[in-house]
């Protein structure tokens, strides 16, 4: 006993100097992010410091979240295949996408209304992923202009748009994405009306959010959050905040934007975006070899296999699932990207295996941004990229872009290969 108090004396002693730094990295976001080494732990760190019904916001789904499960699930039912003393002094992660190099095959997924998780929102999610030199998908939904983002960050960034009604609405915002050198547009394709998400309707979230008594006793439990929000309360729609039938006021900006999503579109009306954009575009939202067919007919230059993260149908597939028989429906006709359930660097070795060119994360970048604002954000995705650049180490993998479906064994199947099914 009196050994182990002479021990802790003595780390103690060597220890003191330092207890004003440790203490002060306790306090700043840096410091706190610093400290989470997974994602899984950053959720946690964003469920503490985010109101119920903003983490709500982002961690739920539609329905049962049963396809935001399988998302998660289905990807980590995948085992990887390694191989044994191949040189991996080098572990190669730079790939390109749409004809741009990018140091590491993930992108940020475009997600709306980040500045209810942060005021710096999208600003900071941008500038998390060009510090890995890669891409931000900033969406129109976002809570930052486009033109803010653009001034603010320094690095490639493609614009995500819905088909919305008001196609005056859409032309001015593609002509303002073209103004800020946005590289690719993203048409986001599964999102006819709004889906019925559960968690939000039992915690009243909707927008902007309303100032119950619970709200105000949620902010008292959350006073870092609560200051921010009190400052700098990014609650409206930036990109399109004042315009003709949308009003100031964050209200009927939000039923504005509500009225705007067009249940009578068609893969007829694509022709339309393709028209009005001179870059290449993605369709993000595709689970289907027929729609990937119809996406490339219409002349998309690359698909995002996504089910918007289980937010719109709920028991969609999962989209690691449907990944393989996309990618060669379209093969040598459209790159294939894929977002989803990535919360592990090995997520998106497995997704790359099966013919993905690159991933993108929604999720982990706003756990990140909501447990630490940008340095939170940058956590997120340096712990993807590590983790990644481990695993490819590990299992005798040493680029991304030798990867295929032999690297991986599918559930249910003794062996690799591309004969395995996932469902
Ligand atoms: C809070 C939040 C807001 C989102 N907003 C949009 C959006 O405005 N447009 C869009 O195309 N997708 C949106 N998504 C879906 C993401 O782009 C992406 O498809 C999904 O998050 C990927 O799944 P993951 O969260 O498991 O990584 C949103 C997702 C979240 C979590």
């Amino acid at each position: 006993m009196n050994d182990l108090a002479a021990l802790l004396a003595r780390q103690l002693q060597r220890e003191l100097p330092r207890l004003p730094s440790i203490a002060r990295a306790r306090m700043t976001d840096a410091g706190r992010a610093s400290r989470w080494g997974t994602i899984a732990e950053l959720r946690e760190g964003a469920r503490r410091a985010l109101p119920r019904m903003i983490f709500d916001f982002v961690d739920g789904a539609a329905g049962d979240e049963v396809t935001a499960g399988a998302n998660e699930r289905d990807l980590r039912a995948i085992r990887l295949r390694p191989r044994m003393l191949v040189d991996v002094s080098d572990v190669t992660l730079s790939t390109s996408v749409l004809g741009r190099q990018i140091a590491v095959p993930l992108l940020g997924a475009p997600m709306g209304l980040c500045g209810l998780l942060h005021p710096r929102g999208e600003i900071a999610l941008a500038r998390a992923l060009h510090a890995v030199g890669s891409i931000y998908v900033l969406g129109a939904m976002a809570s930052h202009s486009m033109e803010a983002v653009s001034e603010q960050t320094q690095g490639p960034l493609w614009f995500q748009m819905y088909l919305w009604r008001d196609r005056g609405l859409v032309a001015e915002l593609l002509a303002r994405s073209a103004n800020c050198g946005h590289e690719a547009l993203v048409l986001t394709v599964d999102v006819p009306r709004a889906a019925a998400r559960d968690r939000d309707r039992r915690n009243g979230f909707g927008f902007p959010p309303r100032l119950s008594a619970r709200t105000l006793a949620e902010g008292a439990m959350h006073p870092r959050w609560a200051s921010r929000f009190a400052r700098d309360p990014r609650i409206e729609f930036a990109n399109v905040a004042g315009r003709d039938g949308g009003g100031v006021d964050p209200v009927s900006a939000s039923t504005y934007i509500n009225s705007q999503f067009d249940p009578t579109v068609t893969w007829n009306d694509l022709a339309w975006f393709r028209e009005q954009w001179r870059g290449p575009i993605v369709v993000k939202g595709v689970l289907d070899v027929e729609d990937a067919r119809s996406a490339v007919r219409v002349g998309a230059e690359a698909i995002c296999v996504s089910n918007h993260g289980g937010r719109q149908l709920d028991h969609a597939p999962s989209t690691i699932s449907v990944l393989a028989p996309i990618v060669d429906a379209v093969s040598g006709e459209a790159e294939v990207y894929l977002d989803g359930g990535i919360r592990r660097g090995s997520d998106v070795v497995k997704a790359l295996a099966l013919g993905a060119r690159a991933c993108l994360a929604g999720r982990p970048l706003a756990y990140g941004l909501g447990a630490a604002g940008e340095s939170g954000a940058r956590r997120a995705v340096q712990i993807l990229v590590d983790e990644l650049a481990n695993t490819l180490a590990l299992a005798g993998m040493p680029s991304v872009g030798g990867l295929d479906a032999s690297d991986v064994i599918l559930p249910g199947s003794g062996s690799q290969g591309s004969a395995n099914r996932l469902v």
